[in-house]
């Protein structure tokens, strides 16, 4: 039963990426869109947001990336995607689902979603231009206002190649409010032949199951809910002790990680907020991450939020040898 991690730009890069990839269950990510407009990225593009590249594609703990492209001119499209390939990933991945204004505005992410001739030509011009062994894979929404036209458009990307769909049960107009239409997942996985993996509202080992029952998919992504309860997935592969996921003293280890890595990585004026932002997903699952993050809130300096984690016992010199630094 395969457990995917969502790509999510802005929230989940590379850094945590790593940190949750280590705290276990998840069987391959799909990176943030990487956004191509008229020209050809500079491969230190691709490296900046997918640096797992330089490890063979695949994170400290050994879980596979597949970098994802987000565009909507065919030919530009493929000349990245024949650049990326060359960099070794594990796959490519195509956006038709992004809500951005800005990106819709300029035809891409889920505006393609009602033009499924322009997805068939992006999705063909992508199969053709990577070598044939490499998956290119493809992840959407239910639409862009409605939801009439999503059997179409799945179609259209599997005759234009792609070996898998990942679905997010909303249409683009359903922004990310409860709830994701699972049986609409079912549908399109009724009238495709390629395997096709669930996505949306997933925040508990009940939804999962539910998910798969009402998708009919084995296999599922999992985004803000992963994110806000790290141990998810291997509650979900019953892998953790009594299915009760990870007690927060073992999870502060990871949140510690974090800290450490984003100090590392990330410039000085991105570091905090980073910590707030994570802290404050946590504590949806977590009650103790209130308190961290009611106390980490007013903190500005990275210095100042090094002390407090001393005062949780723990020091960087003790615990920055057990890092691989990523880049
Ligand atoms: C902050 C944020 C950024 C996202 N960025 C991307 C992205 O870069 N590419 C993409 O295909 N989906 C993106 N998504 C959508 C997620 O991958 C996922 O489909 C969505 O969050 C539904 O799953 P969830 O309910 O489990 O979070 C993003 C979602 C969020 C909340």
């Amino acid at each position: 039963m395969p457990i995917l991690l969502a790509p999510m730009e802005g929230l989940l890069d590379f850094v945590l990426r790593d940190v949750l990839t280590r705290v276990g269950g998840i069987d391959r990510c799909v990176s943030e869109f990487i956004r191509v407009t008229q020209t050809q990225l500079p491969d230190k593009v691709f490296y900046r947001i997918v640096p797992e590249l330089h490890h063979g594609g695949r994170t400290f703990a050994g879980v596979p990336v597949r970098p994802q492209l987000l565009g909507s001119d065919p030919a530009c499209m493929a000349d990245n995607a024949a650049r990326l390939a060359q960099l070794g990933p594990f796959g490519i991945d195509l956006n038709f689902g992004c809500p951005a204004k800005v990106v819709n505005r300029h035809g891409g992410g889920a505006a393609l979603l009602q033009e499924p001739e322009q997805i068939f030509k992006i999705v063909s011009a992508v199969r053709k231009a990577v070598p044939a062994i490499m998956p290119v894979s493809a992840k959407m929404r239910l639409g862009f206002n409605d939801d009439t036209r999503a059997e179409e458009n799945a179609l259209a990307m599997q005759a234009g190649g792609a070996s898998e769909l990942v679905v997010h049960g909303r249409t683009k107009a359903n922004g990310y409010r409860p709830p994701a239409y699972w049986n609409r997942i079912a549908d399109i996985g009724q009238v495709v032949s390629i395997p096709v993996t669930a996505n949306g509202e997933i925040w508990t080992v009940a939804d999962a199951n539910l998910c798969r029952k009402e998708s009919g998919c084995d296999s599922i992504m999992l985004g803000r809910g992963m994110v806000s309860n790290p141990g998810l997935a291997l509650e979900i592969n019953g892998q953790s002790f009594q299915h009760k996921g990870i007690a927060w003293h073992e999870l502060l280890v990871s949140v510690y990680d974090f800290w450490e890595l984003v100090s590392a990585q990330l410039e000085p004026q991105q570091q905090a907020g980073r910590l707030k932002q994570w802290l404050n997903l946590l504590r949806r699952q977590y009650s103790p991450a209130q308190l961290a993050y009611d106390q980490i809130c007013p903190l500005t300096q990275a210095r100042q939020i090094d002390n407090w984690f001393a005062q949780q016992g723990f020091f960087r010199s003790e615990r920055s040898e057990n890092l691989n630094v990523i880049t």
